[in-house]
């Protein structure tokens, strides 16, 4: 069988979960990754010092005779690589700027909505001539949710009960971007789900829940993510159904109908009524970080066919397998995190734990880690999450935190109630 060298963007968790569904792949040659981590550089070749700019990729990908890029953050996305491989003929699993869009303008997506007939919360529209006081009355009673229309790093939404806190942030961001977005509260629970798509077809894959909050309880300050599982039983088998007709099918058939269709992973941020009702709170145009730890693994059949397949308007040629299992994820951050983590310090027992780690049992993904010395040192925020997969939720979160559990770093921390939400359901 003739193998792929394939050539994967970014540095973080989700990188790591991606080259390590890549390599259990027969059908993959070498991994590449720029820049990659410590996780990555046990099973691939990082490039460390290669810019992540389109020239310097399509560069890297001629040398190392890349058959397949793989974009794992949205930013390289909307600066246009994928147009960039396009025009090389390189098959590059991620849209074309003009539908990464969808990430980096959240106008631009609830635009979308609209014309695709998507549900999603009521929005106002508000700049420097718009009546503040007004705006916040018509959607008094719930708290108030504020969307800057840049890509912030998590960093642009506020959701908030305070009035004057709405407001101050309301004037800020019209003072900073021009226009804000005031929308709807949606209450419900939360749910992530990633499609695969290309320009034929889609695959949805189980849904996810993310644990964005850095304190147990979904307390404190929004996070990358602190913690995840999959499948999440709040998108039951009715549930699924109406994500599919309402939100997924509508969103291919107008993105498969763009000048150049959707190729990659559409992550759909999804908010579920009471009724069982799904809306939509966001799209991003990636594997969302942590969930692709904990999605990945449950393929059973071959990642790189699904990728590639999606990259090259094949995808209707591969074959999606989910395994009946449960996979979780807990993040280990370094102190300090989200606001300001203290970085270098050293993480012990990480040689013992990815040597008795094995993939798609109990594993560790590395993220903001670097290799010194022989050992290992925390490098950023989100260090690394300790990975498991079990025939239950249960079972998985215990396994996942034994092995969190054989780590130290000093001021690190981490939420003890991962999947919270689908072991009180199942003890209801
Ligand atoms: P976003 O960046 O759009 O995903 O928003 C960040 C977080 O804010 C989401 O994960 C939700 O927890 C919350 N959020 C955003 N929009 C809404 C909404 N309309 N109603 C309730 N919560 C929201
Ligand atoms: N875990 C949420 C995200 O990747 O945006």
């Amino acid at each position: 069988m003739e193998k792929t060298n394939v050539l994967v963007v970014g540095s973080g968790g989700r990188e790591h979960a991606l080259c390590l569904a890549l390599h259990a792949s027969p059908m993959v040659g070498t991994i590449h990754c720029v820049p990659g981590n410590a996780g990555t550089a046990l099973i691939a070749v990082n490039h460390e010092h290669i810019p992540v700019s389109n020239q310097a990729l399509l560069q890297l990908a001629e040398t190392q005779q890349i058959g397949l890029m793989v974009v794992g953050p949205e930013a390289p996305l909307c600066s246009g690589l994928a147009d960039a491989c396009a025009a090389t003929g390189l098959a590059c699993f991620g849209p074309v700027a003009a539908l990464a869009h969808l990430e980096g303008s959240k106008l631009h997506a609830k635009e979308t909505m609209a014309k695709a007939g998507v549900p999603t919360a009521p929005f106002l529209k508000l700049d420097a001539d718009s009546d503040v006081e007004a705006a916040l009355n018509s959607f008094s009673g719930q708290p108030w949710v504020v969307k800057r229309d840049v890509l912030a790093g998590g960093k642009g939404v506020v959701v908030t009960a305070d009035r004057s806190e709405a407001k101050g942030f309301i004037e800020a961001s019209i003072k900073s971007d021009g226009f804000v977005l005031l929308e709807a509260f949606l209450p419900g629970e939360e749910a992530s789900m990633l499609v695969i798509m290309d320009g034929n077809t889609f695959l949805p894959l189980p849904a996810s829940q993310d644990h964005k909050r850095v304190h147990n309880g979904d307390q404190g300050p929004n996070t990358g993510g602190m913690g995840a599982y999959c499948p999440a039983p709040v998108v039951n088998e009715d549930v699924h159904a109406r994500i599919v007709e309402r939100i997924v099918k509508p969103m291919h058939e107008h993105l498969a109908s763009e000048p150049v269709p959707y190729r990659g992973v559409l992550f759909i941020g999804l908010m579920i009524d009471d009724k069982g009702d799904p809306y939509v709170v966001e799209f991003n145009v990636r594997f969302g970080d942590p969930e692709c730890q904990v999605t990945l693994p449950l393929i059973a059949s071959d990642v790189f066919s699904l990728l590639n397949g999606a990259a090259t308007d094949t995808l209707n040629e591969a074959e999606l397998v989910i395994e009946d299992a449960f996979a979780l994820t807990v993040v280990l951050a370094s102190e300090g995190y989200p606001n300001a983590p203290v970085k270098g310090r050293s993480i012990e027992g990480l040689n013992a734990a990815l040597s008795s780690g094995s993939y798609r049992s109990t594993w560790v993904n590395l993220a903001g880690t670097a290799e010194l010395d022989g050992g290992y040192t925390a490098t950023g925020g989100r260090v690394l999450s300790c990975t498991a997969m079990a025939e239950n939720v249960q079972l998985a979160r215990s396994k996942a935190y034994a092995l969190l559990d054989s780590l130290s770093l000093e001021g690190g921390h981490y939420r003890t109630d991962i999947a919270h939400r689908a072991i009180k359901r199942e003890n209801c």
